[in-house]
């Protein structure tokens, strides 16, 4: 992929890049929509990631191309454009921490993460220029600063109200380790998985069915959520523990109510979760994925059948748990399953899907891999 990234560079701009960063896609195991909330999630870097090869140029242009679409976009920052497809999140970085330029670049991305399957494709672009540009524009930010800014870059260029969990991941991951990430105070923790030893995996089944949460239904869970705070009387969700639920069912509305009991029951999962994995209770674990993905499929109502399928298909097949994972309505479901059922899921999935008249679904195992680095 660093070579791709390098022959990619030279074809399009037709110099030598001065160096190739990367960052990987992220894979959520537990705590979903809970990052805008103030709450806790735990999400871990996959071994699949982009590349960017990229060199500064004196002048003020800012040029990307990629493998995607063998187009090149180029904007000298005071303005974006917006019809320019991918290319928005790697130069809505740039326009994020404009103020920090020392000049433009030029940049070439190639990528293995999949699109649109709830993966944090956007992410890993995001935060590989990040990181990129931190070094040559010597701006001295630490890697939770950058996934703070691609997050900004998130919210205020491609306009998606999504929270900072993804670009948090894709900065902080560690080998087979998970991020805990307390999304209020921004305390972030490596949590060992052990999952090798076990013979354990996570196995992704991407559904093919695509998402994009500059749409509405993410949006209106957020909304949600932030009348269930204000008629609550707390600043963000993570003010209300379990005890709280009856007086919320009282005062809030049926949707908002059920909205809220996620987001509260999914932090207490996230928290009981770090327990069971450092007990080594790998069986707690699993119950506690599947209660999520419940309350995610009937509470929050961000499932859709594939992904719901995906999950009963997992338990079938003798998963430990499973889950949907990354914002809904789209995407992949994971399961925590052993090494040697990988086939057996891929088999029963294809089938089950197939039965459904549903579309092929990929089913593949990740490996929690390091964050954002320099490769060279
Ligand atoms: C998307 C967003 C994240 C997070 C998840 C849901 O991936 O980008 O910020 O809200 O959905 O947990």
């Amino acid at each position: 992929m660093i070579e791709k990234a390098v022959a990619g560079f030279e074809a399009a701009f037709g110099y030598e890049p001065l160096g190739v960063w990367s960052a990987p896609g992220r894979a959520n195991l537990i705590g979903e929509h809970t990052d805008y909330n103030e709450g806790f999630v735990l999400p871990f870097g996959i071994d699949k990631r982009t590349y960017v090869a990229l060199s500064p140029r004196e002048d003020a242009t800012c040029r990307v191309s990629s493998d995607i679409d063998g187009k090149t976009y180029e904007t000298d920052l005071t303005t974006i454009p917006t019809d320019i497809d991918w290319a928005l999140y790697p130069l809505g970085v740039a326009w994020v921490i404009r103020e920090w330029a020392k000049g433009g670049f030029d940049a070439f991305f190639v990528s293995d993460v999949p699109v649109g399957s709830g993966l944090s494709s956007s992410a890993a672009i995001e935060c590989a220029i990040g990181i990129a540009l931190n070094e040559i524009w010597d701006a001295g930010r630490t890697k939770q600063e950058i996934a703070l800014l691609g997050q900004k870059a998130e919210n205020q260029v491609v306009g998606a109200p999504t929270g900072m969990m993804d670009q948090t991941a894709s900065m902080l991951a560690e080998a087979d380790s998970a991020v805990f990430l307390d999304c209020q105070s921004l305390e972030a923790k490596s949590i060992p998985l052990n999952l090798e030893p076990r013979n354990l995996v996570v196995a992704v089944m991407d559904t093919q069915v695509a998402h994009r949460h500059s749409d509405g239904g993410y949006r209106v869970r957020r909304e949600s959520c932030e009348r269930g705070a204000k008629t609550m009387g707390v600043s963000s969700l993570r003010g209300l523990s379990v005890e709280d639920l009856p007086r919320a069912q009282s005062e809030l509305s049926d949707v908002d109510f059920r909205r809220v009991r996620h987001i509260v029951t999914e932090n207490q999962r996230v928290l009981d979760s770090i327990r069971a994995l450092a007990a080594g209770d790998m069986k707690q674990f699993g119950e506690l994925l599947l209660a999520s993905h419940d309350s995610m499929a009937h509470d929050f109502e961000i499932s859709i059948e594939e992904l719901d399928l995906a999950v009963e298909v997992a338990m079938r097949t003798g998963a430990v748990g499973s889950r949907m994972t990354g914002g809904g309505f789209g995407g992949a479901a994971i399961a925590v399953i052993d090494k040697g059922l990988l086939p057996a899921l891929e088999e029963n999935c294809k089938s089950a899907f197939a039965a459904k008249g549903y579309g092929e679904p990929k089913v593949f195992a990740v490996v929690p891999s390091e964050g954002a680095r320099k490769e060279r």
